[in-house]
């Protein structure tokens, strides 16, 4: 979708389709209450027949004829405007670019970033309404061959109308940024919709490699032998069974000075889970192509903070491997010594992704961040606690937990925070050895971050479990089915207000 800024008045403006948004309780907005005016009291008929009432994501298509310049108007709701947020506004204009996907308009005008929605600044407006169009309009459809599949996109030509006296300059930045933003969200999508067929951890390496090369940061890729000369026996431990070959990649990003401490993201690449020993039913098993969500999150982060230019060192680290049984796999019972030294006993197969994020936590401290945060699809106890609509947070340090729940808030992408008692380490203690790999049904969450936990020591650390996130399988206004995309937009967020926070 190719979006440009505009200045001018709604009402005067020639276009296909001119999107204005509406409250439930607000409708003295100048422009409707002009807009009724002009169309002989529609909106108030439209209002008192229910066929529009401004409820959040509702539309109403008119073809107002002569009055207007505007071939088409769009109104969206926006629900009760006290309780309107960027959020609204996201969801809003992804309703409108969902509506329009696969219709061939010659333009839209969007007049969405005008409308005044409280406690928010224009530029956040504008972002919101950005990421809503372009987030709303991605479809994984580059298997499709047949004829069914959606040709034009949308309309050819998206405007975001803004007023006349809008700061152009703050405004053409926040587009710019929102865009950056939505490319990295989007291209997390698509590392997380492709096949495991094609999506081996080489080419996750290699999708991270472009993406360096694109935004001007380090790539480098550990294989088996370096793999295996650092002692990284828990994630190795998970490849064995299948016969392509594991890797970690390593990100580099240097926005601030080069004495800065970095901060660390680090994210799960299990480019498919079938279990391994302890094989997953058939049911669903398809997706968990989809296990690779946090590294995905983790590599597009990295190539928003460098396209951004943020002022911040990170370093992102992804251990990518993939879980099939198999003669050469790990057996529940195997024990294996991790990077850390601590010997873990193998329980369940299928708890892989703490085996190998353990020694990517190990791996990254020699990097010495002044905070780590990782992201991954680590258990379905998540989705059972939490569903779809919120990732969980745990971790040692309660600032930092916090500043990721802010930065939720702010992004939409929503994170609530389970608790990390000591008593929970009881679930995983082991006869044989340091630890166990699983703690049983109870809480299943919270005992896979208490195991990440003894790898995170000394770090301040936070975790962020995406089990029920990173998946969509009824689609939303700005997310069509399939990989959501999660985590870019709550960590980016999270990186610029750390970046304001310390300036
Ligand atoms: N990748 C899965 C978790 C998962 C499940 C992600 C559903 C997304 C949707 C993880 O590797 C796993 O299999 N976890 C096990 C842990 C158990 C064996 C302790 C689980 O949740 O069942
Ligand atoms: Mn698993
Ligand atoms: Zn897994």
């Amino acid at each position: 979708m190719h979006l440009t800024l505009r200045f001018g008045e709604p009402l005067q403006t020639r276009t296909a389709c001119l999107v204005l948004g509406a409250f439930t309780d607000h409708w003295q907005e100048p422009a409707l209450r002009e807009l009724d005016r002009l169309l002989d009291s529609r909106l108030q008929a439209a209002r008192r027949s229910g066929e529009f009432t401004g409820k959040a994501n509702e539309l109403l298509l008119l073809q107002p004829g002569s009055p207007l310049p505007a071939q088409r108007i769009l109104l969206v709701g926006l629900g009760p405007r006290r309780q309107a947020g960027l959020e609204q506004l996201r969801q809003a204009a992804g309703t409108v670019a969902g509506h329009l996907h696969g219709k061939r308009l010659s333009d839209l005008a969007c007049t969405l970033p005008q409308l005044e929605v409280p406690r928010t600044s224009p530029a956040a407006r504008i972002e919101a309404v950005t990421e809503g169009l372009l987030l709303a309009g991605y479809r994984f459809d580059r298997y499709r061959t047949d004829s069914e599949r959606p040709k034009g996109v949308g309309p050819r030509k998206t405007w975001l109308l803004l007023d006349r006296n809008a700061n152009r300059l703050e405004a053409a930045a926040a587009l710019e940024r929102a865009q950056i933003v939505a490319r990295a969200v989007n291209l997390a999508r698509d590392l997380v919709n492709e096949p495991g067929n094609i999506k081996s951890p080489a080419y996750l390496a290699e999708q991270a490699r472009v993406a360096a090369a694109a935004a001007g940061f380090g790539c480098s890729v550990l294989g088996r032998d370096e793999l295996q000369r650092e002692g990284c026996g828990a994630l190795l431990g998970v490849a064995q069974g299948s016969i392509r070959e594991p890797c970690l990649i390593i990100l580099d990003y240097r926005g601030a000075a080069e004495d800065e401490a970095p901060v660390a993201l680090i994210g799960k690449g299990v480019v498919f889970d079938a279990g391994g020993i302890s094989l997953k039913p058939a049911e669903k098993m398809d997706e968990m192509k989809m296990d690779m969500a946090g590294g995905a999150a983790v590599i597009a982060t990295l190539l928003a903070a460098a396209l951004l230019k943020l002022p911040v060192n990170l370093v992102g680290v992804v251990p990518a491997v993939e879980n099939l049984p198999s003669g050469s796999a790990i057996r529940p019972g195997d024990i294996l010594t991790s990077l850390s030294g601590q010997t873990i006993e193998v329980i369940n197969t299928d708890a892989e992704g703490r085996l190998i994020m353990a020694d990517a936590l190990t791996y990254v401290r020699r990097y010495k961040p002044r905070l780590a945060v990782d992201v991954a699809t680590l258990t379905g106890a998540c989705t059972i606690a939490l569903g779809q609509h919120a990732s969980a947070v745990l971790g040692n340090d309660p600032a930092l937990v916090q500043a990721l729940r802010m930065a939720g808030e702010r992004s939409g992408e929503r994170l609530w925070e389970l608790p990390l008692w000591a008593e929970y380490e009881q679930q995983i203690k082991s006869e044989v050895a340091d630890v166990k790999n699983t703690g049983g049904r109870p809480a299943g969450t919270i005992t896979a971050a208490a195991f990440l936990q003894r790898f995170a020591a000394g770090l301040k650390w936070a975790h962020l479990d995406i089990a029920g996130t990173a998946w969509i399988d009824q689609a939303r206004p700005c997310h069509p089915k399939g990989a959501s995309g999660v985590g870019v937009r709550l960590l980016t967020t999270f990186l610029r207000e750390q970046v304001q926070k310390q300036s």
